[in-house]
Order: structure tokens, then C-alpha cells, then sequence
């Protein structure tokens, strides 16, 4: 990369607070054939040339583990320059061939400091917003040109006067730059790297369905979807008014505003017009939100000037559900929506309050359901490239990817997200390569837990967030204030214990795949199955105990703790109790032993706890807690409550694998097995799977003399319904009536 050779440049004497606009004005010298832009930041840029938006990557150069690896983004800007002859190219307005290249750059992922006010970290501690370019022009007459970042640059202070992910931005139009000549400054460009990832796009636009006065007297527009993205607008003002605009995901029970739940986010933008027609979008960050509060706005201003856009990243939608029942088809839709809301660039927790992180136990957990519904190849490849680069030398992984500097091991469940991703989507989408990159990581990672668990063959002893949520928590339970062994009744070591066994039985089937000898492994892994029995066995209380058990073979006799675990539901009153660990498996494991009843029961429950509550209280993506707005209205807490957190839209991939059927039997969907497991609480049910090898349909509906099931596969595939089983080929299938 051309890059390499360019330099990193800086505002002399600016803090990490400033949001710097660089410039660099040149001639080209003939007619163009070619150019392109190499550029990256330490934080997120927007890049215009000659006034124009370069790219359409919003928020590059994107989030990756910045102190090994930093995407640099290039850019064909060949129809954007201006020519100094008149030439055939579109640009022309100004024959001198003059023109004008402004990077701008704000805090983003890489600096992100918390919000200035929150008193917590000091912006001179932080690297100030630094910019490293090269431009690459190729006249037609064969001649080079090459611009790279030097002290020939200049920048000012934007207009942007304040930007941050936690922050929002300010902006005011009225300010005039004032250029200077930058800084050169030392910084690695070792970690420069291609672009990886699918870059993060503009994707929808949604108007506001309805405006209105809270009982407060305050102006919200409600979108009607929870969403991750930013506000935009058009409008005529005079110079000096103010449009100030702040976020919510939900309403509060009296109907207000509300947005307690960002924490130390300040989700606002506060806008200082100039004169005249304009309009504006936030360019160097972004919100997840439903509503917008218009807290101040120029006289005459109207919601018809303004709209919401829909921010992630780019990915093709490969799955689909569809049911005749509208709660469950609404809930599809949420899981989709959280999906799309999480997936800016990583895969995150939630897109609003003060976190926004790359969590890895999340991550595991969806992991599926997202192969399912979009094609994540290459999201996860740049993701897993990551996770490589954050290994700590000892093996562990951290608990959020990219790293940040003051966090922990991720611990079971968490860290195992190195050998649970890879392995999913081997068998999504049959690229052995996922299993040859990481298999090394994998094995750091599993030669670490003996080296820090108390117990030999069981994981015993360490932190860890355990059933994280769990519903047989304590009466007093609350995540962020009490201890954390007290997190779910399940037991911690077990816990550890059952992820270790999963883990070094992926590592087992992994090296098997490479061809490499797994002879130790598979002793180390007999063992820890009979440490777990002789440890755990008879003491398998909760249900996520008994789903961990059962879900990792771990069991000596399944069919003994799945009645155990189905008695235990119907008895609590058909309820789960799992946490974040548990709720995964748990529908899964009933399905696997003859207890599909039960799953649907709980998948169909319109109470708390269960799938479609939120639903029938009106979510639009799926909550972090079951009852995160309580019946009565109240919410589940000011802290730690998101209405876009995606773990628990992992139901999805038991209604593609089991309720529908889908289940690949080769890698890849190579082969397929269709087994659908349908309810009489539901009339019909479809699952449309694009897998690498075409299009698998599945779908039932109970008619006037039975049932009636429409298949569609390009593979081999095994078809089993009731007891029957048949092996058909590629086709469409009809079967009972
Ligand atoms: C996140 C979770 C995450 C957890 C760790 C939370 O704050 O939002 O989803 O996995 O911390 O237990």
C-alpha cells in the first residue's frame, strides 16, 4: 500500500477532544485516467473531495483491534477530481484543474473517551486525532502523481466542535476555519491492513409515523422502530439558531421521554444553523433509538424536514420466517431489527447506553441465528482476526473484542466464543478456512484453563459471569451490585466446567478436520466428562444445569435429566429460568428429547418470562430483560437495560433448526436433514434458509385433514416426519395434505 509511505499528521497543540478538518488542495496536471484514496485515522473520518462525499463507508475506518491491526480504506475518486484541460470528466466546473481534498476526523471507536463532563478520564491523556493518506493519480498520458501526508497539509479546527460514540456530536455551521500547517507525528504504521470487513452503509430511511407532546409538553417523533443509526434533516434557518435533538428507545409508563437507560451516553445532537437552506446528518458517529425529543429547533421548523437513516453493515439477507401468527412473525422481525442494529461493523451488545462493545459471550450466543438470517462471512472474518490479534500470550481471550485496556478475561462461555464461532460457521457455510485460522488460537485458549482452574479436568475455581441474567437469581438479585457467584443459582464451577468439555470437544473435531493428531485432546477430553459426572452428577439443580449437561453430552443419562429438566419446567409453571448461557440450548435440548411441547410453550408464552411479552408490549427489537418494561409499566432498572440486545433473538435458530426443521448433515448445507417438529398453537410455519449450496424451504400448515408440508432443497436431503424418513434429492416436495 502506497500508504506506507506517507506520514502521520496532527493539529499542532490540539486535544483529544478537537475534531480536526485536514486539507490538502492540488492541481492535477492533465487528463485523468485513474485515481484512488488510501486513508485511515485514529478514530472515524469522513473524507470529501471537492465537496463531495468520498465512499460511502460510514464510520471508517472501522472498529478492529487498533494496536495490532488498522484498516485503511481506498477509494477510486477518479470521476470526482477536476482536470486542468477540458477533459470528458464529469466533475468539471473548474477548468483550472484546482482541487480540494478535507478530511475530518472525530474520536470514534479509538479514542473513545467518555463524554467530558462524566469527569472520568482527562482528554490530555489521550492521542490527539491524527490522519495518514496517500492519493495516487495516473494521467492518461501515462504520467504519476502521488500526494501523500506531509507537513505540506493543513488543518483546522471543523465544524464539528464535539464528537465522540458516547458523545453524540455538536456541530456549528457559523465557524470559519482557519488553516495551519499540521504536525508531522510518530505513530506505528506496522498496523496498517487492508480493509477486511463489509463496510458499514446507509440502509433505510424511515420517516417519523407520529408527532407529538408528552404529558411534560415535550415535542418526540416516534419512528416506530428501535434502531441504530442517525437523524437527518433540511431545513432554512438563520444563522445562530439551534436544532438540539436527543434520543430514547422507550417512553416511560406516564408516556415521556426516556433515557436513563444510556447511562453516561449523551445521545444528542445539538446543531448551530448558518444562514440559509441546509441540511445536515451526523457524520462521525451514531445512536441506537426509536424516538427523538426536538429540544430546540428553529421557528417554523417541522418533523416533515427531518428523517431517520438506517445504519450496518453491509450484508445479504439469507434467512427468513414467517408464521400465521402475527406475535411470533413480529417477534422474527425484532430479532431481525437487533440483528441489523448490532451488526455495525462488530458485532456488539446493544448500539445505545455507554457500551456498545464487542462482547463475546453475546456474540457466541447469536452466532448462529446470525449465519442464518444475513451472510456474515466476511463480518466475522475481520471479527476473528481480531479476537487473534487480542489474544493475551497466556491464551485467554477477552471478554469484549476488540479489547479495551482496563477489561478482564472473558471466562466460560465468553471466552469460548474462539472455538464456538469458528466451528458455526464451518457448519453454516463449509469454509474449512474459519477452523485453519483459528485452530491455533483455539488451542491457546484451552491449554490456558488448566493453568488457572483449581481442579484438574474440570474448570473450577475462576471468575466468571456464569448464567448471566439468570431467573433463579436471588430475590435480591441485581447484576451490577451483587456479587457475582450469586449471579443465577447455577453453579459456577459446573458452568466453567461444561464450556471447558464443549470447547476441547470443537478443538477435537477441528484438528480432526486439519488432519493433525488429537490423540491428547481426546484423552483430556474422557476425562473431564468423567470428572464432570463424578463431580456434578446428582447435583444438577437448575435448569441451565441440566441444559449444559445435556446440550455438551455431558450427561451419563440424558434421557433421566431431560424429564428432570421437563418436569421441572411444568412444574415452576411452565417457565424458564435460564440466563444468558442456558436460554440458547434450552429449547434445543427439550426438542432433542421428545419434549417439543414444552419448547413451543415456551417459545408461544405471552407472559413474563417469555418471547413474545416484549412482543405484546410492543418491541420492536429484542430486550436485553425479559422484563425490561415491567407489566405495570415500570422498567426493570435504570442501569443495564437495553431494548436492542440481541442474546436472547438466538430463539430464531431453534424455529430454523428444529420448529422448521433445517439442520445441515454436511457442512455447508452440503447435505441437508429436514425435520420439522410443528405445534397445532400455530396454523403454519415457513423457514427460507440461503445456504451456499441454493435456496432450502421448509415450511407446514395444518389443513382441514391434517398437515401439509411444502420442502424445498438443492441437496441431497434426509426428510423425516413423524417416524417416517426418506432421502430425496435436489427438488420441491409436497407430503400429506
Ligand atoms: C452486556 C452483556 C454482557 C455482559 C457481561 C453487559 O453489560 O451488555 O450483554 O455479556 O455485560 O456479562
Amino acid at each position: 500500500m502506497l500508504i506506507q509511505h506517507a506520514s502521520w499528521i496532527r493539529m499542532k497543540d490540539a486535544d483529544a477532544l478537537v475534531v480536526p478538518v485536514f486539507r490538502r488542495i492540488f492541481t492535477c496536471r492533465g487528463r485523468v485516467k485513474e485515481a484512488a484514496l488510501e486513508v485511515t485515522c485514529d478514530g472515524v473520518y469522513e473524507a470529501q473531495l471537492n465537496g463531495s462525499r468520498v465512499g460511502d463507508f460510514i464510520l471508517a475506518p472501522g472498529w478492529t483491534e487498533y494496536s495490532k491491526r488498522l484498516q485503511v480504506q481506498r477509494y477510486d475518486i477518479t470521476s470526482m477530481l477536476r482536470e486542468n484541460s477540458a477533459g470528458h470528466n464529469s466533475a468539471q466546473e473548474n477548468s483550472s484543474g484546482e482541487n480540494c481534498l478535507e478530511v475530518t476526523v472525530g474520536n470514534g471507536w479509538f479514542r473513545r473517551t467518555n463524554a467530558p463532563w462524566t469527569g472520568t478520564q482527562n482528554p490530555d491523556e489521550f492521542l490527539p486525532a491524527m490522519l495518514i493518506a496517500a492519493l495516487h493519480i495516473v494521467y492518461e498520458d501515462g504520467r504519476e502523481e502521488v500526494i501523500l501526508t506531509d507537513d505540506s497539509w493543513e488543518v483546522s479546527r471543523s465544524t464539528v466542535t464535539l464528537s465522540g460514540i458516547f458523545i453524540g456530536e455538536d456541530v456549528d455551521m457559523t465557524l470559519e476555519m482557519k488553516f495551519e500547517k499540521v504536525q508531522i507525528c510518530v505513530y506505528p504504521k506496522n498496523i496498517l491492513i487492508e480493509q477486511e470487513g463489509p463496510p458499514v452503509r446507509e440502509q433505510e430511511i424511515l420517516c417519523p409515523c407520529r408527532s407529538f407532546r408528552t404529558p411534560k409538553g415535550e415535542w418526540v417523533l416516534d419512528f416506530g422502530q428501535n434502531m441504530t443509526g442517525y437523524m437527518a434533516f433540511e431545513m432554512d434557518a438563520h444563522a445562530g439558531e439551534r436544532l438540539s435533538l436527543s434520543t430514547a428507545e422507550v417512553l416511560d409508563r406516564d408516556g415521556n421521554f426516556y433515557t436513563a437507560n444510556y447511562r453516561s451516553a449523551r445521545s444528542q445532537l445539538h446543531y448551530i444553523c448558518r444562514e440559509g437552506h441546509q441540511s445536515y446528518k451526523p457524520r462521525l458517529t451514531f445512536f441506537g433509538f426509536r424516538y427523538l425529543r426536538i429540544d430546540e429547533a428553529p421557528e417554523n421548523f417541522s418533523e416533515d424536514q427531518i428523517h431517520a437513516i438506517v445504519l450496518h453493515s453491509e450484508l445479504t439477507r439469507t434467512g427468513w420466517l414467517a408464521s400465521s401468527s402475527p406475535l411470533l412473525n413480529q417477534l422474527f422481525e425484532n430479532i431481525i431489527w437487533s440483528q441489523k442494529g448490532n451488526y455495525l461493523d462488530i458485532p456488539t451488545d446493544c448500539p445505545q447506553r455507554d457500551e456498545r462493545y464487542g462482547w463475546t459471550g453475546d456474540g457466541q450466543i447469536f452466532c448462529r441465528t446470525a449465519t442464518y438470517q444475513y451472510d456474515v462471512r466476511q463480518f466475522f472474518r475481520k471479527w476473528l482476526g481480531d479476537m487473534r490479534s487480542a489474544q493475551h500470550e497466556n491464551g485467554w481471550i477477552p471478554e469484549v473484542i476488540p479489547s479495551l485496556t482496563a477489561y478482564n478475561p472473558g471466562g466460560a462461555a465468553w471466552s469460548d466464543a474462539v472455538t464456538i464461532i469458528p466451528w458455526q460457521l464451518y457448519e453454516t457455510y463449509g469454509d474449512i478456512s474459519y477452523i485453519s485460522d483459528m485452530y491455533e488460537a483455539m488451542e491457546r485458549w484451552i491449554a490456558y484453563i488448566p493453568t488457572v482452574s483449581k481442579t484438574p479436568y474440570l474448570w473450577t475455581g475462576c471468575w466468571t459471569y456464569g448464567d448471566w441474567l439468570a431467573l433463579d437469581a436471588p430475590p435480591d438479585y441485581h447484576p451490577a451490585t451483587i456479587e457475582l457467584s450469586k449471579r443465577g443459582y447455577s453453579n459456577d464451577d459446573l458452568v466453567c466446567s461444561a464450556f471447558y468439555a464443549n470447547s476441547v470437544d470443537i478443538v477435537i473435531r477441528a484438528g480432526k478436520l486439519l488432519g493433525r493428531d488429537v490423540k491428547v485432546y481426546e484423552e483430556l477430553h474422557s476425562q473431564i466428562v468423567s470428572a464432570f459426572q463424578k463431580t456434578f452428577e446428582g447435583r444438577m439443580n437448575t435448569q441451565t444445569e441440566k441444559v449444559l449437561a445435556l446440550h455438551f453430552n455431558l450427561a451419563s443419562s440424558p434421557e433421566t435429566l431431560a424429564a428432570a429438566l421437563a418436569k421441572q419446567i411444568r412444574a415452576c409453571g411452565m417457565k424458564l429460568q435460564t440466563g444468558l448461557l442456558g436460554t440458547p440450548y434450552l429449547l434445543h435440548e427439550l426438542t432433542r428429547y421428545g419434549y417439543s411441547e414444552i419448547a413451543w410453550s415456551l417459545l408461544l408464552r405471552r407472559e413474563y418470562p417469555g418471547w413474545l411479552y416484549s412482543v405484546s408490549r410492543g418491541a420492536t427489537t429484542v430486550w436485553e430483560h425479559w422484563d425490561g418494561i415491567k407489566p405495570d409499566g415500570s422498567f426493570w432498572d435504570d442501569d443495564m437495560n437495553s431494548y436492542n440486545h440481541y442474546a436472547y433473538g438466538c430463539v430464531a435458530d431453534w424455529v430454523f433448526g428444529k420448529a422448521c426443521g433445517i439442520q445441515p448433515l454436511e457442512p455447508g448445507f452440503a447435505r441437508a436433514k429436514i425435520e420439522p417438529h410443528p405445534d397445532r398453537r400455530v396454523q403454519s410455519m415457513s423457514a427460507v434458509l440461503d445456504t451456499v449450496h441454493g435456496r432450502i424451504r421448509s415450511a407446514w400448515k395444518y389443513t382441514d385433514s391434517g398437515i401439509r408440508y411444502e420442502i424445498e432443497t438443492p441437496v441431497q436431503t434426509e426428510i423425516i416426519l413423524g417416524n417416517k424418513k426418506r432421502v430425496v434429492e435436489k427438488g420441491r416436495y409436497i407430503f400429506g395434505n
